[in-house]
């Protein structure tokens, strides 16, 4: 059950933050049910008015940009609170799941305490995060536990035994079943039963069976502090979920997330010089440019794996697979199932990291449901 919630509370611990933009409402944008293809039928079915179901709570840590805790707000798990150390993560956020309380914090200074009370109450259905992957990623340092970053994913399973929510769920790279030959996969499950005893529940999905247009890989573990009936969700339900399946393609082409973008907030084509642009329009879709390692998006297949597309590597945006340019953070968005009215905050950098860090929102809304069933019993 819900409690009182601190809406529009935000902590802003860096004194380097920008004060917030003021609240607006958030505009439900309308895609052509003529001209539209199954994928943007379905993404356009997911609106902000899903967001007032408050069925469950639920605490978002590690939260980014936030695909994980706007998949699982659309299955019915209101965000009373939504954490991350980075302040314009949590702005995305706040920006547009208005109601949930933004907490700019290190999660290695969070206490049981802290989360409740900006959450108003200590009874919490679900607490969900996907703590930092990169010293698991096969494209990061493979330090794995040892690491500091690693570390953070030990805190979040105390947070867990000290806050007590009904379920967790945990998500994170697949990388994380094979550094150091498994030993750490098999140390940080130990420790999860160990620290929490809830019963476990593990699963590795690919969005791409949830007809996103994207290969992304995720290891995915669920915990009940009661013994539950929960199964990991196989298939896509909900809006156009059927329509979507039965177009007899085994995996929804990228082409259909890159339809109808003109117009769309955080849609600014990057332009690049002469070389660039004839490099890129000469390498085939599906292949790789030699000089920077970017890949061209083959639109009749579902994507790669959208990156976070930063300075300090783990890749860039792939590359259009009809224009000589890299994606636009809003088709990267598409091809991660964030809807379009969803807003990224910060710098054009940071909006591509906060994207290619999300958990796809469409496969979150899956492992939501799925959760929400084992809660109602
Ligand atoms: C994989 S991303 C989470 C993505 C998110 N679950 C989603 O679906 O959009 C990991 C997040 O952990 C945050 N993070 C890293 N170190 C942190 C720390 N010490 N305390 C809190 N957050 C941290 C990063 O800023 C990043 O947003």
């Amino acid at each position: 059950m819900l409690g009182r919630t601190q809406a529009g509370y935000v902590q802003q611990r860096l004194l380097d933050l920008e004060p917030l933009p003021a609240r607006r409402a958030v505009p439900h944008i309308e895609v052509s049910e003529q001209q539209s293809n199954p994928f943007l039928r379905r993404l356009s079915a997911f609106t902000p008015g899903l967001l007032e179901s408050a069925e469950f709570s639920h605490i978002g840590l590690f939260c980014g940009g936030g695909g994980l805790d706007l998949g699982l707000a659309f299955a019915g798990f209101r965000c009373l609170v939504a954490s991350d150390i980075v302040p314009q993560f949590v702005e995305t956020v706040v920006h547009n799941m208005p109601h949930a309380a933004g907490l700019v914090e290190d999660a290695m200074a969070l206490t049981a305490g802290a989360l409740s009370s900006a959450a108003g109450t200590t009874e919490i259905d679900l607490v969900a995060a996907g703590p930092p992957c990169q010293a698991f990623s096969i494209l990061g340092r493979r330090g794995a536990l040892d690491d500091p970053r690693g570390r953070l994913a030990l805190k979040y399973f105390e947070l867990i035994a000290d806050l007590r929510p009904r379920a967790f769920l945990f998500e994170n790279v697949p990388g994380l079943l094979t550094t150091n030959g498994g030993a750490d996969w098999r140390r940080l499950q130990g420790f999860a039963k160990d620290t929490t005893g809830y019963d476990l529940h593990v699963g590795k999905l690919n969005s791409v069976t949830f007809g996103i247009p994207q290969v992304r890989e995720r290891v995915i573990v669920v915990g009940f502090r009661e013994p539950c009936c929960f199964r990991m969700p196989m298939i896509a339900t909900g809006p156009y979920a059927k329509e979507l399946m039965q177009e007899g393609h085994l995996a929804s082409p990228s082409i259909w997330a890159l339809q109808q973008v003109e117009g769309l907030p955080n849609h600014n084509i990057r332009l690049h010089g002469d070389r660039v642009t004839a490099r890129y329009h000469a390498i085939a879709p599906g292949m790789r440019d030699k000089t920077d390692h970017t890949d061209r998006i083959d639109p009749n297949r579902p994507s790669g794996t959208v990156l976070v597309g930063s300075s300090a590597g783990g890749g860039r945006p792939h590359i259009h697979p009809i224009e000589p340019r890299v994606i636009t953070v809003r088709e990267a968005a598409r091809l991660q199932s964030f809807p379009d009215w969803y807003v990224f905050r910060g710098t054009g950098t940071n909006q591509y990291r906060q994207i290619g860090n999300a958990v796809p929102p469409l496969l979150a809304y899956e492992l939501g449901s799925r959760i929400a069933a084992a809660l109602r019993g």
